[in-house]
């Protein structure tokens, strides 16, 4: 007997004039068409994509959407991708397609192909709408939701961009089945940094039913998404420009780019993963600082440990650079206010906040400890 698939969960995001929807459940890019119908003013879009999703799922999209006529560029997968010459091929290829300020983008991947799809949204014609079809969980739970768009430059990541927000998001939770294990434990990394900086209560539920989530519990990993979109959502209407708590949700990452630097951006580490040991580290340090107690670090890496997740720099292979490093990269690091390190710590799990004046020596001693745990 085939399982019943259930209904879609809708989380909205209420900006005003630019409040959009998104979708989460089964078999939302089988019924893509019906959703999206409603937004176009012509049967027609352009897709923006990478050559593995498309291979693997860009059929799919194209018969989810009938009688919407779908032309697709795929761009090369990773990283590499998020740069001035991909990003100007996809708009010189949106321009060559007669994409018109009426008619509809659509971003069909993950994380880079969301930003830059959305990025060059932004931009043709000085603004087309766009809706996100993430492929990747860390896509769905983050970078699909908010609006940041943008691109790499030589000078650092996402430093070129724009907020614009996509005029719907559909996560499909049955695209998640065929992620790599690896690549759906890095968007875990993301998901639980939802529990740790303002639901206790979700962080619990993950402890219980994270494994069976990992294990392809497509009910679970419904919940999951939604719980972390609904807390992501809530946050953005506060502050949808990051000049205040919006800030909460970079958790982990002052650490996590240090490490991302520091190892080349390499599958070394992740991007997820670099969040799971950043969140891990910003315990220890609230700890250290005595702003939380000894047991809520332990809690969180008992957590990220029995999920299969690294949650330490031991945890990462091959060198690392030394902890005065380390520092120097996390100082270059955008959200570092007039040299001011800032960064979240929390009082709890589930009650992070923005400390703008770390003592750098208490970072630099923390740092040392990890890395003497190597
Ligand atoms: N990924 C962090 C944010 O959207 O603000």
């Amino acid at each position: 007997m085939t399982e019943p698939i259930p209904t879609a969960d809708t989380v909205a995001v209420d900006l005003g004039p630019r409040r959009y929807e998104i979708r989460i459940g089964r078999g939302l890019i089988a019924r893509a068409g019906q959703e999206i119908a409603p937004l176009l003013h012509r049967p027609r879009v352009a897709v923006l994509t990478e050559e593995r999703v498309a291979a693997l799922h860009l059929d799919r999209l194209r018969a989810g959407l009938a009688g919407i006529e779908m032309e697709a560029l795929a761009l090369p997968a990773g990283e590499a991708t998020k740069g001035w010459p991909q990003f100007a091929r996809a708009v010189d290829w949106l321009l060559e397609r007669k994409v018109e300020r009426s008619d509809l983008v659509i971003a069909f991947g993950g994380g880079v192909i969301g930003d830059l799809a959305g990025f060059a949204a932004a931009v043709l014609r000085r603004g087309v709408r766009f809706v996100q079809i993430p492929t990747t969980l860390l896509a769905q739970v983050d970078s699909s939701v908010g609006g940041k768009t943008g691109i790499n430059s030589v000078h650092g990541k996402n430093l070129i961009g724009a907020f614009h927000q996509p005029s719907l998001v559909l996560a499909d939770i049955d695209i998640l089945a065929t992620l790599p294990a690896r690549d759906f434990l890095s968007g875990y990394g993301e998901v639980v940094k939802y529990g740790l900086i303002g639901d206790a209560a979700f962080f619990a539920w993950l402890e219980t039913h994270g494994p069976a989530l990992a294990a392809g519990d497509s009910a679970a990993r419904q919940e999951a998404v939604r719980r972390s979109v609904a807390m992501k959502a809530r946050i953005v209407e506060r502050d949808e420009t990051e000049t205040g708590d919006r800030a909460l949700l970079n958790l982990g990452h002052t650490f996590c780019h240090a490490l991302e630097a520091a190892t080349g951006y390499s599958d070394r580490l992740l991007h997820g993963e670099g969040v799971a040991i950043g969140c891990a580290l910003a315990f220890e340090l609230s700890q250290r600082l005595g702003l939380c107690s000894q047991e809520a670090p332990s809690r969180v890496r008992a957590h990220l440990r029995a999920m299969g997740l690294r949650c330490d720099l031991a945890d990462i292979p091959g060198e690392l650079p030394p902890a005065e490093t380390l520092l120097a990269l996390m100082a270059q690091d955008k959200k570092v206010v007039d040299g001011r390190l800032r960064f979240i710590l929390a009082r709890d799990i589930g009650a992070a906040f923005v400390a703008e004046d770390v003592p750098p020596a208490a970072v630099r001693d923390l740092l040392a400890a990890a890395l003497a745990r190597r």
